[in-house]
């Protein structure tokens, strides 16, 4: 894959999705749901053989619109003809394509509701092939690849690997998230390049915490959490591109350095409240971090060894709250305190009451509760609150592509408005 492209170019686009047959027509339903939780609105249509894999119960579920099967269901012709089907949308995209429908394709033929869809529409098409390996390199599959190929339509892999059938080659399936980039790549490429890059920020000072942070108990031990640092890197790395001068103070992680980032590594919570104040001033202010709460009160000199009084009790002591510290008005205040909220439920009420009790501007809003992936996770669902206006709710986004909207927004905020005070 080349670079991963900015997913919120899917925002608000929509897919006509043919699955045929084939065993990986099950990982329509993932690519469904990745889709729709960027924005895209997806409409399927099922060829007969795909409704041996999966059932358009579950596309219907996932899709949350009305799935279509049959050529000649009366209904579905007055509520939908396949012309108006092809035709409302911005993309067709055929997965799995198999080489079935890659033949009649190619061939031009209309025997079914997929196929005639295909044949009707004026939009650009894309066939992600999956298949067995023997079918795929078979001189027919790929003399109809090239002839589709030769009228536009694009295609996504095949890929390498282990396949079903227990065969090893060409044919797989590219993952649903590589479709997701493959479609997001096609939509970019359309919008055409991009504007000069515009540097917003330049002049703009800004310190961003980030990790987690590890209070010791002894010189071997330590209270840590689950944070992997990605969301506050991106977010200094999209202040950075935006042209601020970052100062990226993060905790214990396995990341590189962003580019274009100065950066400060600490261990402690007391550390990264003293590494961001000597960062100050600053105009711009991203706790990102994920410090611990507690630290122990007095960590042992040397390692806490098992003895006959049993496990030792630790005594805790609340650790500074970093954001609050910087929220706090006085002349060193940066103009635009921003936090993170990582709760697992009622999200958006304990969000708003952190953004009044830490006196900071915006919280971006994260839902953290197992099973979200959010932790650790590549991708997530933020809301984004402002002091006196309703929540913001963002679509699903790469943590890097959330940053990058999170820095817009933020360089937004200093072009329109040239007051000295938090906005
Ligand atoms: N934060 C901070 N210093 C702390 C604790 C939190 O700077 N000692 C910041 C985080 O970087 C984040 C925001 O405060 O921007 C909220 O963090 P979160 O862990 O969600 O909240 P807590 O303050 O720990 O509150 P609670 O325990 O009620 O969830």
């Amino acid at each position: 894959m080349t670079a991963t492209p900015d997913h919120s170019v899917l925002d608000g686009k929509r897919v006509l999705l043919v699955i045929s047959g084939g065993i990986a027509a099950y990982k329509c339903l993932e690519l469904i749901r990745r889709l729709k939780e960027r924005g895209v609105r997806v409409r399927a249509v099922l060829t007969q053989a795909a409704t041996q894999f999966v059932t358009p119960l579950s596309v219907a579920a996932l899709s949350e619109e009305k799935v279509y099967t049959d050529l000649f269901s009366l209904t579905d012709e007055s509520e939908m003809g396949h012309i108006r089907l092809s035709r409302e949308a911005d993309l067709v995209v055929v997965a799995p394509a198999s080489a079935d429908i890659l033949a009649r394709m190619a061939a031009g033929m209309a025997n079914d509701l997929g196929t005639t869809a295909l044949l009707a529409t004026d939009k650009p098409v894309m066939v992600v092939p999956a298949m067995n390996v023997m079918m795929w390199t078979n001189p027919a599959t790929q003399a109809n690849v090239r002839t589709l190929e030769g009228r536009g339509i694009r295609r996504l892999g095949p890929a390498a690997g282990d396949m079903a059938c227990g065969e090893v080659g060409s044919g797989r399936m590219v993952e649903p998230m590589e479709i997701v980039a493959g479609i997001a790549a096609f939509f970019a490429e359309q919008a055409g390049p991009r504007p000069p890059i515009h540097k917003p920020l330049a002049g703009r000072r800004a310190v961003v915490t980030s990790g987690p942070t590890h209070e010791p108990i002894d010189p071997v031990r330590y209270i840590a959490n689950r944070s992997s640092g990605k969301q506050g890197h991106a977010v200094a790395a999209a202040l950075a591109a935006l042209g601020a001068e970052v100062t990226l103070v993060s905790g214990p992680v396995t990341l590189a350095d962003p580019r274009g980032v100065r950066v400060v590594r600490v261990e402690t919570a007391a550390q990264m409240l003293a590494a961001s104040q000597a960062a100050l001033p600053a105009d711009i202010a991203v706790c990102a971090a994920a410090v611990a709460d507690w630290r122990v009160v007095a960590a042992a000199g040397d390692k806490v060894k098992k003895g006959p009084d049993g496990p030792p009790t630790l005594t805790l002591a609340e650790n500074p709250d970093i954001l609050a510290t910087l929220s706090q008005p006085g002349p060193q205040r940066p103009r635009l305190v921003v936090g993170f909220a990582a709760e697992t439920r009622d999200v958006l009420a304990y969000a708003a009451a952190k953004l009044a009790r830490k006196g900071c501007d915006w919280i971006v809003a994260n839902d953290v509760a197992t099973g979200t992936g959010t932790f650790g996770g590549d991708d997530n669902q933020v809301h984004l609150l402002r002091q006196g206006t309703e929540p913001e709710a963002w679509p699903r986004l790469f943590k890097t592509d959330g940053a990058i909207r999170l820095a817009q927004a933020i360089a937004d905020t200093f072009t329109t408005s040239n007051s000295p005070e938090p906005v």
